[in-house]
């Protein structure tokens, strides 16, 4: 006979697949890993990414172990810090990344790393989504989850494993203007502006970290990692979502949305001043009396070394409900910022880990937040 502190664990360990939105209340989700990252080899996609001054150009191979392991313990001290606040976590499982990509299309010598989770797996109602992914060194990344998700799918009757359509990558689906190392940022914000992105429309490509979910509606950046055929894809797949693309013709380097756009609650989003949405994405939230807020400035004026990402992962956060947002620790202003629009914050050290692949929304991936699909924008 099992007693009630025992069925209280068992009850809590109930798999349940589902989240709707990037705020309902969060009660199970993966964290990443740094086990074995590399910087990956020069590829098309990546070359666009990396800035001309950037002390990852030219450099490949793996991390080097001191880094690893510093991220490992920010990672699994932040899983704790979710455990603690009762929240159910699972991790991903590693494989050798410095195993070579080899397809009948294309090859590249290393892989990337499991460490943002948000990238690959796209969480939407009871589905689990892998995207195609737009790098050919993340090709083979959602191995990483398999284990994780078949296990659910085992014990949840009413999740649905999905992957969408592996892209085939050959050099057709990168602009050759995109590949010299001489552009200037002028010529790239004029490139952003203009919906010039580094991906063709070859074929559907997108990044799950490309997608916020709003309940009903799904709002997807247009740019590097995900292009049009990629959003339209989303469109029929999700055929109960209103799938709104959006682009931020202020970021020479438009990668995942998660440092540039942020809901917090319904009603609420924080925006990167510099990146600037444009009046005719701002429509639906406006009519719907939305807010949207400039984030406050970053409080660090250059990433850690060897990181893809800008400072502006400072407003990469994690909520955990509605009330509830994690902060990196050394973000004051942001901490502020979100303490005074009401938010209870909790600071969560993770900058160390940034070079792995982003912050603490980026970090994760949602398994289940408590809610349903509601309308935002009705
Ligand atoms: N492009 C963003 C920036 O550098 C970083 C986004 C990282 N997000 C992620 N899901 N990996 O500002």
């Amino acid at each position: 006979m099992a007693d009630a502190a025992t069925e209280t664990t068992q009850a809590t360990e109930t798999t349940v697949v589902e989240s709707w939105t990037e705020w309902d209340p969060l009660a199970h989700v993966i964290v990443g890993r740094a086990d074995d990252c590399h910087i990956p080899p020069a590829e098309p996609a990546l070359d666009a990414k990396v800035p001309a001054d950037s002390d990852m150009r030219g450099q490949w191979g793996r991390r080097p172990q001191e880094s690893i392991d510093r991220a490992n313990e920010l990672l699994d001290r932040f899983a704790d810090q979710l455990r603690a606040r009762g929240i159910r976590v699972d991790r991903p499982t590693p494989i050798d990344f410095s195993e070579p990509v080899r397809t009948p299309d294309f090859e590249t010598a290393s892989q990337f790393g499991c460490m943002p989770p948000r990238d690959v797996l796209l969480t939407v109602g009871r589905e689990i989504l892998e995207a195609t992914m737009s790098y050919r060194c993340r090709w083979f990344e959602y191995l990483c989850y398999r284990p994780l998700l078949q296990r659910y799918w085992e014990e949840d009757p009413n999740f649905r494993h999905e992957a969408a359509p592996k892209p085939r990558l050959t050099d057709a689906d990168y602009r050759p203007d995109y590949l010299s190392e001489s552009i200037s940022i002028a010529q790239r914000l004029d490139w952003a502006a203009a919906k010039h992105f580094v991906t063709t429309e070859e074929e559907p490509l997108f990044d799950a970290a490309d997608v916020l979910r709003f309940g009903r509606d799904l709002v997807v950046q247009h740019g590097f990692t995900t292009n049009l055929k990629g959003i339209e894809w989303l469109r029929r797949h999700f055929p109960e979502h209103r799938v709104h693309a959006v682009n931020f013709p202020g970021d020479p380097y438009p990668i995942h949305i998660d440092a540039t756009f942020t809901p917090i609650r319904p009603g609420l989003i924080l925006n990167n001043p510099q990146r600037r949405l444009p009046a005719e994405c701002r429509g639906l939230f406006e009519r719907n009396g939305w807010e949207i807020v400039d984030a406050a400035q970053p409080a660090h004026n250059t990433p850690p070394p060897l990181c893809y990402s800008s400072v502006w992962l400072s407003m990469n956060v994690l909520v955990l409900d509605p009330k509830t947002v994690c902060v990196e620790a050394s973000e004051v202003y942001q901490a502020e910022q979100l303490d005074r629009l009401g938010m209870e914050v909790v600071p969560v050290e993770l900058r160390d880990a940034y070079a792995f692949g982003g912050g603490l929304h980026c970090c994760t991936a949602d398994v289940r937040r408590i809610g349903s699909c509601t309308d935002h924008f009705p």
